[in-house]
């Protein structure tokens, strides 16, 4: 059995600390030696601190994979397609390694967070470390609830989890794409409530789909083309971050393919040949974005031996 890792598929949480890290050593067989133990910290505060409900997921770069896991390599993992078209961009950032830790309880957050780097230190640098939570009752700091239309359910392992008929060598896993966003909040603002249903095709209140829907309306743009229904190739795992000069979301997407979310993203920035973007990059702009992959639990384990 390929048991994935518990946080791609996690319900969402009240907390989120996620930790970017560059490998500083050539000493691959510790780092893999130490992920396994990663995993361990993680088990050890799911079963002591059960009510917090605490999940973890240790996703590897593109870049650094074939250095730590050297021979084999999942078939999508290509390096973050970064884009450019005007003032709207997505850059490549990506670390050697991201570890999203989750739990209803911040202190827990930091608790795991700092065993982690307690364990890893001689081997990484701490290149950044977000803090997140959840925002009124899901929402994102821009006022409209996130992710609700996320796969429920059996659909939600479908969607992020790759299945043994795709790719038997890494069943379990899934391609993790994040990137940080930072809003302008203050220009959002500016905007009445019905133009900022336009920009973002929903209404604010209830998520539902907004008459003033354009092709340059987020939910619009944000379909993967080609799709049935755009709303389930990829599960959004993001969370919204900052404090009272900075704000934005760490958006994170965790899918069995690597395609649905380049695909999206082109649609953002790119557009559609009628020149439609979408305009909600008018008011938020990634900073960062990196291409990951967290393979299953069983592979950790298995090649921490190796
Ligand atoms: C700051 C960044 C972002 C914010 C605040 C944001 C916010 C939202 C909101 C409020 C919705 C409608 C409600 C819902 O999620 O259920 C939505 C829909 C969606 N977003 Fe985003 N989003 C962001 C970036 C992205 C990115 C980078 C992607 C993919 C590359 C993406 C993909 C989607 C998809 C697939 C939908 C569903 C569209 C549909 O209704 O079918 N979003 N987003």
């Amino acid at each position: 059995m390929t048991q994935p890792q518990k946080g791609i598929c996690a319900e969402s949480n009240l907390h989120a600390q996620y930790l970017l890290l560059n490998v500083i050593d050539d000493d691959s067989q510790a780092v893999r030696a130490k992920l396994a133990r990663v995993l361990d910290i993680f088990d050890w505060y799911e079963n002591e601190h059960y009510e917090a409900m605490v999940t973890g997921v240790i996703a590897v770069g593109a870049g650094y994979w074939s250095e730590l896991y050297e021979g084999l390599i999942p078939t999508e993992l290509t390096a973050f397609p970064r884009m450019q078209c005007e003032d709207r961009s997505a850059p490549d950032t990506g670390t050697d390694l991201f570890i999203q830790i989750r739990a209803d309880r911040l202190d827990i957050c930091h608790a795991i967070g700092s065993e982690v780097m307690e364990l890893l230190h001689l081997h990484v640098e701490l290149v950044e470390q977000i803090k997140a939570f959840r925002y009124l009752d899901g929402r994102d700091l821009n006022g409209f609830i996130y992710a609700q239309d996320n796969p429920r359910g059996m659909k939600r392992r479908q969607v992020a989890i790759i299945d043994a008929r795709q790719d038997a060598d890494f069943a379990g896993g899934s391609y993790i794409h994040v990137q940080r966003f930072r809003h302008d909040l203050r220009r959002w603002k500016s905007l009445s409530e019905r133009q900022q249903e336009q920009v973002m095709g929903v209404t604010r209140e209830y998520n539902q789909p907004s008459p003033e829907q354009s092709d340059s309306s987020h939910s619009v743009r944000a379909c993967a083309p080609g799709s049935d229904d755009g709303h389930h190739d990829l599960l959004k795992q993001g969370m919204p971050y900052g404090d009272l000069l900075i704000q934005g979301l760490f958006f994170i997407s965790c899918a069995a393919s690597a395609q649905p979310f380049k695909a999206m993203l082109h649609s953002q920035i790119v557009g559609n040949a009628e020149g439609d973007y979408d305009r909600w990059l008018d008011f938020t702009s990634a900073e960062t974005g990196g291409a990951y992959f967290a393979p299953a639990l069983t592979f950790i384990r298995q090649q921490a031996a190796s």
